[in-house]
């Protein structure tokens, strides 16, 4: 088949030569091996929140005493119910024919004050039940250790400000790898350390709700990358036989100069080194991007104190860096990105903000979702992926998330998400024939789920769940159909459009 594709590529390529010949887009095939998946995470999706034994995570613990964190006063007690329904996960899974699913370890159903003083066998049993039954149905299970849900009393002592918090992740790490190794081969330690640290110890939006955007900020970046390598190194040192893998994932959005001027073109390295580079570099290279380092110092210089974010100590670079089996990368958008020195002091303290002085917003020529941010630019993507394959040695790279939110109203026709994911997949494509080493590419999500401090509004599913129901009946949307025939066949072809609200023509 192959031998075709490139059989009418050649043709078509010589009659492109033809003036006025538009040569029509083929359809792209993915390699047999690549991962084609979905994605949750435990606390948005479990539910059971104080069943069997399971502890308190920082997140169970602030939204019962203060539901306001949350726009709508919800929380996940509930949620998707998974934790009981996971075998109808399981189905929907088989139904859509992934080859893998990312899943989170709730850590507090496993240790349920967060140490090794105590290993809950329910929470262990539990996990253990989920892993054989995607096994039995020909699904990788992707863990994540750590998607957000910190153990209580490590929260109200300082979360990931406190180092210990690092070292205990690691003990945990142990016992998943203990619990869990046998089966399992494809492990991410943590997820998104730019948003949960800018969230949780930067603006205070998510529990525990700490506000230093100027150094608890970078504190939290440096304790979790700690805490990565420590869990990577048990694993290389102790259970490497197992044969497995071990990651991180880190969000990374494109940033696209504004104008062509020196300023906006400085602005977007300054936005990469912020944003992507704090994380991937000391893993990847070694020690935080120069030019960040050279940005706080400045930052901090004129605001008359000593630089916010330190240097690695020579031997946490040591420690850190190549603690990497694969990368996992979220990505959900493209932005414009600008120098914006009026977003500087917009806090009554210093702030990451401050550091780099940039002003982002989205081009209104990119399909927008129902909310204003999250736009379907896809190009971006394949920019994106370019830029990881020159920057960083071309590591083996699995999208751990992309996806496209929508509103309740838009119920099960879910055309713009449908579209927004070939259009994706297509970029994919793309960057992989020009050498990008993406080996995965994992939607977000499964089905609609707590989307943490927006509650319930935003709808990332390619299943609706309805919440009202004590079942919480679960639907597949056109977008389920849509990535059930992608994989299915292998092949995306963007050389047509299959969305009757757009286009008269070829309903899907
Ligand atoms: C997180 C998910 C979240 C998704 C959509 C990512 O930042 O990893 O937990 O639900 O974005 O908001």
């Amino acid at each position: 088949m192959e031998g075709v594709l490139t059989l009418f590529s050649d043709f078509y390529s010589a009659l492109s030569q033809v003036n006025g010949f538009v040569t029509p887009k083929l359809a792209k095939r993915f390699p047999e091996n690549f991962l084609f998946g979905v994605s949750s995470s435990a606390y948005q999706i479990e539910g059971s929140w104080n069943i069997d034994g399971k502890g308190q995570s920082t997140w169970d613990y602030y939204l019962h005493k203060q539901p306001d964190i949350v726009e709508d006063g919800t929380n996940a007690d509930v949620t998707t119910d998974s934790y009981r329904l996971f075998k109808q996960d399981i189905q929907m899974l088989k139904h859509l024919g992934v080859k893998s699913y990312r899943f989170s370890l709730s850590w507090t159903r496993i240790l349920p004050d967060g140490t090794t003083n105590h290993i809950n066998p329910l929470g262990i049993a539990h996990y253990r039940k989920c892993i054989d039954l995607l096994l039995e149905n020909d699904i990788m299970p992707l863990v994540t250790l750590y998607h957000w849900d910190l153990p209580i009393a490590f929260g109200k002592n300082g979360g990931w400000l406190n180092e210990n918090t690092a070292d205990r992740f690691g003990d945990y790490a142990r016992v998943a790898f203990l619990a869990f190794g046998d089966k399992v081969k494809h492990w991410i330690t943590i997820n998104e350390p730019f948003i949960h640290c800018s969230f949780s110890y930067g603006i205070g939006l998510h529990p525990p709700l700490i506000k230093s955007p100027g150094k608890g900020f970078y504190e939290c970046g440096r304790n979790l990358l700690l805490g990565h390598a420590r869990a990577y190194h048990i694993y290389d040192e102790e259970f490497r036989f197992q044969g497995g893998k071990v990651g991180l994932v880190v969000d990374a959005q494109w940033p696209i100069a504004a104008t062509g001027s020196e300023e906006d073109t400085r602005a977007v390295k300054d936005y990469l080194a912020l944003y992507v580079g704090q994380y991937l570099d000391p893993v990847l290279k070694g020690g935080y991007p120069q030019r960040l380092l050279d940005l706080v110092a400045a930052a901090s210089s004129r605001q008359g104190t000593e630089s916010r974010l330190h240097p690695l100590s020579e031997d946490q670079k040591e420690y850190i860096r190549g603690t990497y089996d694969f990368v996992g990368i979220n990505h959900y958008s493209s932005l414009m990105v600008y120098r914006n020195e009026s977003v500087i002091g917009m806090y009554d303290e210093p702030s990451f903000y401050d550091d780099v002085g940039i002003g982002t917003y989205m081009d209104d020529s990119w399909p927008a979702s129902s909310f204003d941010n999250m736009r379907d630019y896809a190009p971006g993507f394949y920019s994106l992926l370019l830029y990881l394959k020159d920057t960083y040695d071309n590591p083996v790279v699995y999208i751990t998330e992309n996806g496209l939110p929508l509103s309740s109203a838009e119920g099960l026709d879910d055309w713009k998400k449908a579209n927004y994911i070939r259009h994706y997949l297509d970029a994919l494509a793309d960057a992989k024939a020009d050498g990008s080493n993406c080996q995965g590419y994992f939607i977000w999500s499964l089905m609609d789920s707590f989307e943490w401090a927006s509650g319930y509004e935003y709808k990332f599913g390619l299943y609706q769940v309805d919440f009202e129901d004590p079942d919480k009946k679960r639907t597949a949307r056109k977008s389920a159909l849509v990535y059930k025939e992608i994989i299915r066949t292998g092949t995306i072809d963007v050389s047509y459009d299959p969305n009757p609200y757009q286009h008269n023509g070829t309903v899907y």
